[in-house]
Formats: C-alpha cells, structure tokens, sequence
C-alpha cells in the first residue's frame, strides 16, 4: 500500500494561493538516492521567485503576474529559464536524517544526519538542476536526494539552526570564491542583512577581508554584531560615505538603483559580483564606468562541490553564526512565506518540518 506524507505543494504560477499542504505518496529512493526525513528547510526567495514567475523573460512576465499564464513544462521559465513541472515540491535547505537508502548507496550513510547540496550537477551547465525547483525539495515530511549530494554533518546545532545554511552560504561562498576574495580586499557587501548578505558578511571576516555592509533602516547593530567593519544605510549619504574607502569588490543581491554606484565606487581593476537583483533586475550600464576602470563583472549562480565542502568545514568547527529570524510548521507555508517577503527581519525564516 502506498504510503502517505504531508507536504507543501506549489501547483502552479501565482500567489500564496498556489501552495497546498496536503498529503503525496512518500517517495522511494531509487538506485545512487537516499531517502531523508527531513528536520527543518529554510524558505529562499527562490521559492517566491519560481511561485510568482519572476525568473521569466519578459515576453511572458505579465502573462505570469495576472495568473493568465498556461502552463507549459517546455517554456515556463525557472531560474535555468527552462521548463518547471508542477505540482512541485519546494525546498532548498535540507537538514535531516537518511532513512532509507536505493541501490549502489554507501549503507554507511543510514541513519546519518545531514545537511544537502542542492546542485545536481550535469556536464553541460544548461543541464544543471536545483532541488526544489527542477526535482522535488524539503518542504515536506520526507524527501530523496541523490547520495552524492548528502553531507553527514557533525555539529551542535539544532536541525533548524543549520537549515539556516545550505542555499544562502553555499551562494556566498561562490560568490568570495568567483570573485577571488582575499584578506587583502576591502568588499562592499549590498543587502547585507538578507540571508545571503548576512552570509557574505561572516565568509568575507573568515577570508580576512574588510567588509562594509550596506543595510536598511534600523539593521545597522545587526550587521556590526556579525563583524562588518563599517556599516552604512542605503539613503541620500550613501555614496559619500562609500567615497571614504577603495572598495576592491562589491557583492551586489539587489542591483536596481544601486548598481551604477557600486561600479562607480569600485577602484580600478575593481570586480563586481552578482547572485541577485531583488531590487530590480533591470539596470542600464555606463561601459564607460566598465572599460577604463578595467572592471570585471561577475555572475554567481552554479556552485562546485568544493564550495559546499568548505562550507561543512566552517560549521563544524563553528566560525557561522546560525540567524533563525522565525520557526513556521510546514502547514504554515503560505504565512511563512508572506512574512518572508516582508523583509523586516534579520537571518532566515525556517520551516520545521
Ligand atoms: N543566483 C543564485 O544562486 C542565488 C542564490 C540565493 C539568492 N539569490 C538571490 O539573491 C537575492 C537575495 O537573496 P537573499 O536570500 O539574501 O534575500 P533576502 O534574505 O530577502 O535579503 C535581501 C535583502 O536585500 C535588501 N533589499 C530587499 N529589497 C530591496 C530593494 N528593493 N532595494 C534594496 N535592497 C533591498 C534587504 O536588506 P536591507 O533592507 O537591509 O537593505 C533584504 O534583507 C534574491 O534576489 C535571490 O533570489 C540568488
């Protein structure tokens, strides 16, 4: 007989409408797969992008937004701007415990806790999938995972507290790693009190960068507590009090407005590195500002496994803060996510599953 789960499921482009706590069959692990029950997952904007269709080009923006969209597997844009099935599971940040295991999988691995990748990796860089949004992820009582993307993780902290970690660091740490981070950068971190801001500021300190974060109204003692050199607001004294430093880098989720000041701010030679445009994705480029700084821009989005590892490697020998902003129950998604988008917390909203 098939065996029920409760999970959250997005049936479609839209609203928090379009996600469904039910119960699906529980899935089997298939041969190199391990089944996990998973502890916690954390809520990325990923998530809300894929649900509202943020990542579609923009023939098919509108479409999407008023709810008018047909679904088309072939072209409804994911963050590979390719097809997306539904109904999906979502779910990025995956901590829990291996329970079952498929065909060729380590038996060592039963029983583990685990904290997963969630880069399924191809040769072809067109091909690379993301659990949660090509396969099914975390938001829900169970999940399988290929084995090669499972870390046993040998830590203290709670399942939720590590949830905190997986999308938002493992991104950050890609972007230090693409844009050569080193003790002897200053970096300007933008959106600095997000999930991935606040990841960049920890990395860039562990790397021994200087950092300045970039943060809204009233996120400043947050941003200074976890060890940003300077802190400022995004508001009308923003670009003199950058003007103070040579900024070697800047680390940019929010693009929009702030674009053409970042570049503008950087030294020559500068690099500047993106994993998100939160803000707006549409921005217009003097080259002027590009060519004769001799900058390099730099996108940041597929990770290498040696990413991740040393991602492991820093919580466990604790140099992360874990930030859990607020704990949702899995029936709770549709609350969780509309408290997500409301940007007025530090860290990660996580789902306790
Ligand atoms: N490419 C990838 O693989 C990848 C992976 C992870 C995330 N991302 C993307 O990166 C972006 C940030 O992700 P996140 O998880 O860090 O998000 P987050 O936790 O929501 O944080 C984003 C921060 O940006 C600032 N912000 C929000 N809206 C803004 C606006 N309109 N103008 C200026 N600042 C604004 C806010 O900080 P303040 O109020 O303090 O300024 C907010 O805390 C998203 O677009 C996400 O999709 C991409």
């Amino acid at each position: 007989m098939t065996q029920l789960m409760n999970a959250v499921i997005l049936t479609g482009f839209g609203g928090p409408e379009k996600l469904v706590y039910t119960q699906v069959p529980k899935p089997i692990p298939k041969q190199g797969e391990v089944l996990i029950k998973v502890g916690a997952c954390s809520v990325n904007n990923t998530d809300i992008n894929t649900r509202t269709g943020w990542y579609a080009a923009e023939d098919s923006f509108q479409d999407i937004l008023q709810d008018t969209k047909v679904n088309d597997s072939n072209n409804s844009a994911c963050w590979a701007q390719s097809g997306i099935e539904f109904p999906r599971i979502q779910g990025a940040d995956i901590v829990g415990q291996v329970v079952e295991i498929g065909l060729d999988v380590d038996p060592k691995l039963i029983s583990q806790r685990v904290i997963v990748d969630s880069w399924i990796r191809d040769e072809t860089l067109d091909d690379y999938q993301y659990i949660g949004s090509e396969l099914n992820g975390g938001f829900a009582e169970y999940t399988v995972v290929p084995a090669t993307n499972v870390y046993p993780i040998n830590s203290s902290l709670s399942d939720i507290e590590l949830a905190t970690f997986p999308c938002s660091y493992s991104t950050a740490e890609n972007m230090l790693t693409k844009g050569r981070i080193s003790a002897a950068d200053m970096v300007v971190v933008m959106g600095a009190s997000g999930g991935v801001g606040s990841a960049l500021i920890q990395l860039s300190k562990i790397r021994g960068a200087k950092v300045i974060a970039i943060v809204g109204a009233n996120k400043e003692a947050f941003a200074k507590d976890l060890g940003a050199d300077y802190v400022y607001q995004r508001d009308q004294q923003l670009a003199s009090n950058l003007d103070q430093h040579q900024i070697t880098v800047a680390l940019d989720v929010v693009g929009g407005d702030y674009f053409n000041l970042l570049l503008k701010t950087l030294e020559p030679r500068g690099r500047y590195v993106s994993c998100g445009a939160i803000g707006n994705p549409m921005v217009s480029l003097d080259l002027r500002n590009l060519i004769y700084k001799d900058l390099e821009m730099i996108g940041a989005t597929r990770l290498e496994p040696d990413v991740f590892q040393r991602l492991v490697g820093y919580i466990e020998t604790v140099l992360l803060k874990p930030l859990v902003a607020k704990v949702f129950n899995l029936s709770e998604m549709k609350e969780a996510q509309k408290f997500f988008q409301s940007k007025l917390f530090f860290g990660k909203v996580v789902i306790n599953t």
